[in-house]
């Protein structure tokens, strides 16, 4: 008698930042080597995974309620093998298993590249947990795998490409350092091969990933930095444009923006995130620079790339923030002049540094500033895109926008987003748009040219 194994349908659901987009593309390219299907319906899937963040305690809330709702779909599907990856997993650990008993796997960040054999050990006799109980354990593994499953790029036309991996600044609010471990740099000969095979394969748009990616090279022999990475990569056939993000104050130098300006094919945006305009609340944080060097950074680079967009962060509401402290913030957010803003409201990690002091800001007073913040931004916003209303822009189509499938979305070079209707599917093609109308978030245009 023949028997045949059935094929183990995954389906895996990503939370969290850039890292883990990938950090989930290369595991579900490691399963599918293994001959598993990737499945997009959870309830068609024999093993459930997900990959999880721990940055604030709302991303960690939203996964508990995952958990939460598969108890449910476990109890009709007692074969289902249910997996927590990812930062919460290193966090929590065998925590995890004992507070949900449906949990098979617990499996932390640089544990993903054993998954297959990992899951293999999942036949409900006990959790299996793999985290590293060391930072300096673990960082070469998936981050730094450059062969990937062709059939698990999510987008055809782009990919994210891990160049180093942890972070060593410990921000004091910050879980990441804990979690991802120590920072790593990968050798630059291996990220120029992915990239070409990646060009083999159709991409034409990469962005570089590091929790403080512009830290590039550290520890690499011979020495090399970002800049000189982005002159290697410049070059690659078929590659038209190349970003990188995050970027750190602290470490964005002239050589870098230089470096952007006249590579052609590194794009003029930088998210750079300022966390706060208070140097009190900037030294608290541990951020390694004030207010005014800060600004002085953006005003270098404003001047060294011409058309550069420039992104931020900002986190309300640490500990003894005062409003004076507040206007501090609202002051730099408004003359920044930021593209896009992301603003946090402070969330205290156990661990951290800052989870010594107390979290004394009240949480409608965090929801207040962080209401104040986005209204400016949002001003700013609608201003910088109604200032192309009759221009022309040149835009990456990424594909059907999501709110309107009639009509296609791209992005400038500096990260401006673009919609207009389209006869066809241009996903990675660029074209050409006159800007009609402008919102906030986007502006919306009439193709001139494919
Ligand atoms: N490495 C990147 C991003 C780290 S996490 C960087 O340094 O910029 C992304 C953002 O989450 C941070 O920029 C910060 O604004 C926010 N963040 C991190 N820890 C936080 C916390 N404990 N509470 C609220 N926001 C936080
Ligand atoms: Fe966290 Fe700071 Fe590292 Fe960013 S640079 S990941 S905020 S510790
Ligand atoms: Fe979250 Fe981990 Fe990224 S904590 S922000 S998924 S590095």
């Amino acid at each position: 008698m023949v028997t045949r194994l059935a094929v183990k349908k995954v389906f895996m659901q990503t939370f969290g930042c850039q890292m883990n987009k990938l950090d989930s593309e290369l595991a579900l390219g490691r399963l599918v080597r293994a001959g598993y299907c990737v499945v997009r319906d959870k309830s068609d899937a024999d093993v459930i995974l997900l990959n999880t963040c721990s940055v604030r305690q709302h991303a960690e809330d939203k996964v508990f309620s995952h958990l939460g709702a598969l108890k449910r779909l476990k109890e009709k599907r007692p074969g289902l093998v249910v997996g927590v990856l990812g930062c919460m997993a290193q966090k929590e650990g065998r925590k995890l298993a004992k507070r949900f008993d449906i949990v098979d796997l617990v499996c932390g960040p640089r544990r993903i590249a054993d998954l297959v054999p990992l899951l293999g050990k999942c036949n409900g006799s006990g959790p299996v947990v793999a985290v590293d109980g060391d930072r300096r354990s673990g960082n070469r593994a998936v981050s730094f795998e450059a062969d990937r499953a062709v059939e698990c790029r999510p987008m055809k036309h782009h990919a994210y490409v891990g160049v180093m991996a942890g972070c060593d600044n410990f921000c004091s609010y910050c879980v990441v350092p804990y979690l991802r471990g120590a920072e790593v740099s990968r050798p630059p000969a291996d990220i120029v091969e992915e990239v070409r095979r990646l060009a083999d394969d159709g991409c034409v748009e990469i962005t570089l990933l590091g929790q403080n990616v512009n830290s590039y090279g550290v520890g690499l022999e011979p020495k090399v930095t970002l800049a000189d990475l982005l002159a290697m990569l410049d070059p690659i056939d078929g590659i038209e444009r190349i970003n990188f993000v995050t970027s750190h104050p602290k470490d964005l130098t002239r050589e870098l923006c230089e470096a952007v300006a006249a590579l052609p094919k590194v794009c003029e945006y930088l998210h750079v995130p300022p966390q706060s305009g208070s140097d009190k609340i900037l030294g608290l944080m541990k951020r390694g620079y004030t207010s005014k060097h800060y600004r002085e950074m953006l005003t270098m680079a404003r001047e060294v790339i011409p058309d550069v967009e420039i992104a931020g962060d900002f986190i309300v509401g640490f500990p003894s923030e005062t409003e004076e402290d507040f206007m501090r913030t609202l002051s730099l957010l408004k003359d920044a002049e930021f593209l896009n803003c992301f603003v946090f409201k402070y969330s205290p990690r156990p661990g951290t540094a800052a989870a010594e002091l107390e979290d004394d800001v009240p949480d409608e007073v965090k929801r207040e500033r962080n209401q104040r913040l986005l209204q400016a931004q949002e001003e700013i916003s609608l201003r910088k895109r109604r200032a192309l209303i009759g221009h022309t822009v040149e835009a990456l189509v990424e594909g059907p926008s999501k709110r309107d499938a009639s009509r296609m979305t791209g992005r400038t070079r500096n990260n401006y987003i673009v919609h207009f209707e389209s006869p066809g599917n241009l996903a990675g093609r660029l074209v050409t748009v006159r800007i009609t109308a402008a919102t906030p978030l986007a502006v919306t245009g009439d193709v001139v040219e494919q």
